[in-house]
């Protein structure tokens, strides 16, 4: 997961920088907030704390100790540093080496690439003094989003104006060297459990988080694909940019999987389906008069058989979730459902299964060669998966 320091400075567009976390945040990035005194007066820290999910942190000289560890371990931990809005008097202070705040001493000591996005009257973004800082700056490495043109706080119109939250995060993303590998093709992508009813207030489920398929489809799009995520009920947000369809039952999970299938490139069955339904749905709660009760149950369709069965261009990628001889089963699941691709993971293992954000998986190949990997995120995990659909392509 790829760290951002987001700085908002003092600027009437201070307020924009909230949707710019929310955005990141949707993302998957984790987003460290730094905010300077003038920015606390137009934004407040509660805000930006709650949409980041951590502290934010705010310029105190009061405690200096904890201040320099602050801003050296914000430094040493940024993969980017975002400062949006960027006024013209913290982008004087870097440029002329002045670092009388958490925000400039933090930029100050990082390695890692620093973005501006300026935002002022068209008189001050036009200053020859601004002009002046700005392309020393430019020269010294530091990227700069050119401020859009239009109507501004003061009533004035011209540039100066802070880009819409999400050119912003395009612009972040490129920086980052986020790869577009999975430009123009369409990735379909089942997630959590499903539920069979028994009866109007009773189902039957499993205990999927429906996290390893979320990951996948945020990993895909943010890698250029069309994504559409098929999901049964979870707890977890919708992934920014993904189309979800959302669904209980093995049954609508496989109708809505079969219409999608003929125009995707890729599919990607995380879901954990449930292998069988009561026979008979009881229209009334079943009350507990009897002392023994016996639910007869039926197969649902296997959604990855049919697809398997009626594949042309598709890679099809499988899941093996398993207790015992977890390699055997895994290959054999592959072979029967005339997979591409399948992760296997073992249920037993530390760090492995539903609920955890980690997975320990070894990705088996039709070809019989396997990929056996250490335990990772389920985010991690999602961008090797991805590389190795990829490589498929080539
Ligand atoms: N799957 C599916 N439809 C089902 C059951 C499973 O599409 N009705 C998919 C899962 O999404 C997963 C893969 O098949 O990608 C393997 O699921 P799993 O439950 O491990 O395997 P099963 O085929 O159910 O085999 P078994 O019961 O023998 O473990």
């Amino acid at each position: 997961m790829k760290n951002i320091v987001l700085g908002v400075t003092g600027s009437i567009a201070a307020y924009k920088a909230a949707e710019i976390a929310s955005l990141l945040v949707k993302k998957g990035y984790q987003v460290q907030v730094i905010m300077t005194p003038a920015a606390a007066e137009f934004i407040t820290s509660l805000t930006m704390q709650s949409i980041s999910q951590h502290p934010v942190h705010v310029d105190m000289f009061n405690t200096l100790s904890q201040w320099e560890i602050e801003h050296i371990s914000l430094a040493q931990g940024a993969d980017l540093i975002l400062v949006a809005p960027a006024s013209a008097n913290l982008i004087g202070k870097v440029a002329s080496g002045i670092a009388d705040n958490l925000l400039a001493t933090t930029i100050m000591a990082t390695g890692a690439p620093v973005v501006f996005a300026p935002a002022m009257n068209t008189g001050m973004y036009e200053n020859p003094v601004f002009q002046h800082w700005m392309n020393f700056l430019k020269g010294m490495g530091y990227i700069f989003i050119e401020p859009d043109e239009g109507r501004l706080a003061c009533g004035t119109s011209g540039k100066g104006r802070l880009p819409a939250p999400e050119k912003i995060v395009a612009a972040v993303e490129q920086i980052l060297d986020v790869r577009k590998d999975l430009d123009g093709k369409h990735v379909l992508v089942t997630a959590g459990p499903t539920r069979e009813p028994i009866d109007p207030v009773r189902f039957l489920s499993n205990h999927s988080s429906g996290k390893m398929g979320y990951a996948l489809a945020r990993e895909a799009e943010k890698r250029g694909a069309q994504v559409t995520l098929v999901s049964g009920p979870t707890k977890l947000a919708p992934p920014e940019g993904v189309k979800v369809i959302a669904v209980k039952t093995a049954e609508e999970m496989f109708n809505a999987v079969k219409n999608l299938f003929p125009v995707a490139d890729i599919v990607i069955k995380a879901a954990a389906v449930a292998d069988f339904r009561p026979r008979q749905q009881a229209q009334e709660k079943i009350k507990k008069k009897r002392a023994v009760l016996s639910l007869e149950l039926e197969r649902t369709p296997d959604i990855l058989s049919y697809l398997g069965e009626h594949k042309d261009k598709q890679i099809l990628v499988g899941f093996a979730a398993e207790t015992r001889d977890v390699l055997t089963n895994a290959q054999d699941k592959l072979n029967r459902k005339n997979l591409d691709l399948i992760i296997a993971n073992d249920l037993t293992q530390e760090g492995a299964g539903f609920e955890v954000d980690t997975n320990v998986a070894t990705i088996l190949f039709k070809g019989g060669s396997a990929l056996t990997l250490p335990m990772m995120t389920k985010t991690e995990l999602a961008c090797v998966i991805l590389d190795e659909i990829i490589k498929l392509f080539q």
